[in-house]
């Protein structure tokens, strides 16, 4: 914007600097949505803030989970330059809250009736001292499973629907010479696979002790012991290749027909989508088997950081009510992969897996069955998460026997909580 009136008359300048002071800025937007897919709902993003002439300066850190944009985010506010909006999860955002960096986003919020729509799941991460500090773009949940449907009829397999039924399908795709499992070797990705793993194995009430409450029992006990197992058993039908590979490039796998399944979040639709796969014919959408009852939640959240001037903040405040708009919730729902953080968005426009994504969402919430993801920054602080990803990693790379990692992460969660 300021570019384009360098190029006009003074008058012209001046005129367009006044229409410009009164509604439009830049944003400066700190994100981790690299792959395909992501970039294509980020661009719906982009379209829907240029319709409102709210500039867009785009800071894309890769990396799955946000571990690394956190740690530039870290970075700029110490130097005194903190981006205006940044993509965040769950208990990072409190961390921010509670050191006062983040902008009040009370009046856009009571104008635009956010408290009507949010579920409370989510309010617990965009409020803090009964303010609100960040605007939910979406729902994720991470104990998904996507499966190339062509590889699974070939094989005369049917969608497993208990935890045996899918090892015992894992073990048919491997013998037939295709990856079973598509992997990417990272923590955040080995850990999104132990948030499935353990819902699957202890349920919804040992997850809650396990990784919500930090019990130290349930984390030492023998069914945290078979989650690990479960998790070498997994680990036996990843390819010799999976070490470092990026979760989009693991769906990829799955897309081009190379392996058989994937369990991660639901942006891994995106990835499908994008590629132009259809549900239900190229590929299916189901919880981790023995996991159905649950939803493993985590939202992507949009919190400002403090910014002077009156036009930076009416920027940060109607990039907030635009990502709050229902019609956008929809729009940019449908390509990510994700639900929306509102609970009055139609689902008429959603695939299936979107629509089924949708229902589970609310049964949950309603049961008492929707929990926050371990793996995406949802159940505990980063230190506690951090810890837990150094041992699941090590145990996935087989460096710890489930009995030891099980000691491990009893000891690593004592000692960081
Ligand atoms: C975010 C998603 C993102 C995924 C992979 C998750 O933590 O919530 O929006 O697509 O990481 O980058």
């Amino acid at each position: 914007m300021r570019g384009y009136i360098g190029k006009h008359t003074a008058l012209v300048g001046a005129l367009l600097a006044t229409t410009s002071m009164a509604s439009a800025e830049d944003v400066e937007v700190l994100h981790w949505w690299t792959s395909g897919g992501e970039a294509a709902a980020l661009n719906v993003l982009k379209e829907d803030l240029q319709t409102q002439d709210i500039g867009w300066q785009d800071m894309p850190v890769a990396g799955g989970g946000g571990t690394e944009a956190m740690t530039v985010l870290r970075a700029r506010v110490t130097s005194g330059n903190p981006p205006t909006a940044v993509q965040m999860l769950g208990f990072d955002i409190l961390d921010w809250a509670e050191q006062d960096a983040l902008a009040n986003l009370n009046d856009v919020a009571a104008e635009e009736g956010w408290d009507a729509v949010v579920p409370d799941a989510l309010k617990a991460f965009s409020m803090h001292d009964g303010n609100w500090i960040a605007a939910p773009v979406n729902v994720h949940s991470t104990n998904w499973v996507w499966a190339n449907k062509s590889i699974l009829d070939d094989l005369g397999i049917a969608q497993p629907t208990t935890w045996d039924e899918f090892v015992a399908a894992l073990e048919a795709v491997k013998a037939s010479g295709k990856t079973a499992l598509a992997h990417g070797g990272q923590a955040w990705q080995d850990a999104t696979i132990l948030d499935g793993v353990i819902l699957s194995t202890g349920g919804v009430d040992f997850y809650k002790k396990a990784l919500i409450d930090l019990d130290a029992e349930a984390l030492g006990s023998d069914t945290m012991k078979e989650a690990f197992d479960r998790m070498a058993v997994l680990r036996s039908y990843v390819d010799d290749n999976f070490s470092g590979r990026d979760w989009n490039l693991a769906s990829a796998m799955v897309i081009n027909d190379e392996a058989a399944f994937q369990i991660m979040g639901d942006w891994a639709k995106g990835e499908f989508l994008n590629a132009g796969k259809v549900p239900g014919e190229d590929f299916l959408c189901f919880r981790v088997p023995g996991s159905e009852d649950a939803v493993s939640f985590n939202s992507d959240q949009f919190a400002m950081f403090g910014v002077s001037g009156d036009e930076a903040v009416q920027a940060q405040n109607a990039m907030a009510a635009a990502i709050m708009s229902p019609e956008f919730q929809s729009a940019f729902n449908v390509v990510k992969g994700s639900v929306p953080a509102r609970t009055d968005v139609p689902n008429d426009d959603f695939d299936d897996c979107g629509k089924k994504g949708m229902a589970e969402l609310s049964a949950a919430n309603d049961a008492g069955t929707l929990v926050g993801s371990m793996a995406h920054g949802h159940a505990n602080r980063a230190a506690v998460k951090n810890a837990i990803y150094d041992v699941v990693t090590a145990h996935f790379n087989g460096e710890y026997d489930s009995e030891t990692a099980v000691q491990e992460l009893v000891t690593a969660v004592e000692i960081n909580k």
